[in-house]
């Protein structure tokens, strides 16, 4: 028993966690969600737009209300894909530049990576007819609904108070800010949560990863190596009716890094 909890307290002290100090926002965005769309991001878009209809679908008895982005990362992907049908959207992230970066786009919602995505949306999710929507339009009205907040996974309680979500979104956090699986284990929890009864968590990892660049050095940050049996068998130990699961090959410029994104979304039993 003694050998076991010496064994755990080795490991604690070897696993790496996120640094702050090299996630440079800019850098990050730049290289992750570039101004053209590539293959990545093509289909993390058209999963989540997906999922929306999916989520809808299953909640016509009752209205999905609000939103929370954990670990936003100064990115606004996601609110583009989900922030029109919602009325309130949480953004989050434990760093404070991050939060910046969606504070000036609260002040100016121009911004050349989010038009980009919120076009590709309107194009995709209005296929089969035309839409007055305009890329102002959609800006105008996400901003509208951001309300910017601190929150830490590592916390049982990230945004410090107790706070419940019709969905919550984690992408690309819970497996890349530490490389404990034991660890990440507790974080998925955590960040759970904050899912509200029959409410939604939706998440998007980095799958069999060994870290990921987040500045223009060699250092990578850290990442556990999940499958995506690790997230299901996660999401059913929680109790979650997992109704899909998407797996997207790295780009070729990320495979060193990892090898598959995968999106999984599930509904609170
Ligand atoms: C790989 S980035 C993901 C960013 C974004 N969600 C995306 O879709 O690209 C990891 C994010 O986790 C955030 N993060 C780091 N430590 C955290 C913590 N303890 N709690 C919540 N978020 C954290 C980082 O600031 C960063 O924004």
């Amino acid at each position: 028993m003694l050998l076991q909890a010496q064994l755990l307290t080795i490991f604690e002290d070897i696993a790496q966690h996120f640094d702050p100090h090299i996630f440079d926002p800019d850098w990050y965005i730049d290289e992750f969600y570039p101004r053209s769309i590539g293959d990545e991001n093509l289909q993390l878009i058209k999963s989540n737009i997906q999922i929306g209809q999916i989520i809808r679908e299953r909640s016509v008895a009752r209205k999905i209300n609000s939103l929370c982005d954990l670990g936003g990362g100064g990115t606004l992907w996601a609110e583009m894909i989900y922030g029109i049908h919602v009325d309130t959207i949480c953004y989050t992230d434990y760093l404070e530049k991050n939060r910046k970066i969606v504070a000036d786009y609260i002040r100016n919602p121009h911004n050349p990576y989010w038009d980009l995505y919120i076009e590709k949306v309107i194009e995709t999710e209005t296929s089969n007819h035309t839409s007055s929507r305009t890329v102002y339009d959609h800006a105008l009205e996400i901003k509208n609904k951001i309300t910017i907040e601190h929150c830490d996974v590592f916390s049982e309680n990230p945004l410090g108070v107790e706070r419940k979500f019709d969905i919550v979104m984690a992408n690309f956090v819970m497996e890349s800010v530490t490389s404990d699986y034991n660890k990440w284990i507790k974080l998925m929890a955590n960040a759970e949560s904050l899912v509200s009864d029959s409410g939604f968590f939706v998440v998007a990892a980095i799958e069999k990863a060994k870290g990921y660049n987040s500045n223009n050095s060699q250092t990578l940050q850290p990442a556990v190596y999940i499958t995506t049996d690790d997230i299901l068998g996660v999401l059913n130990k929680l109790k979650y009716d997992v109704f899909y699961t998407k797996l997207i090959p790295a780009q070729k410029n990320h495979s060193d890094q990892y090898e598959n994104l995968v999106v999984v979304a599930g509904q609170k039993k």
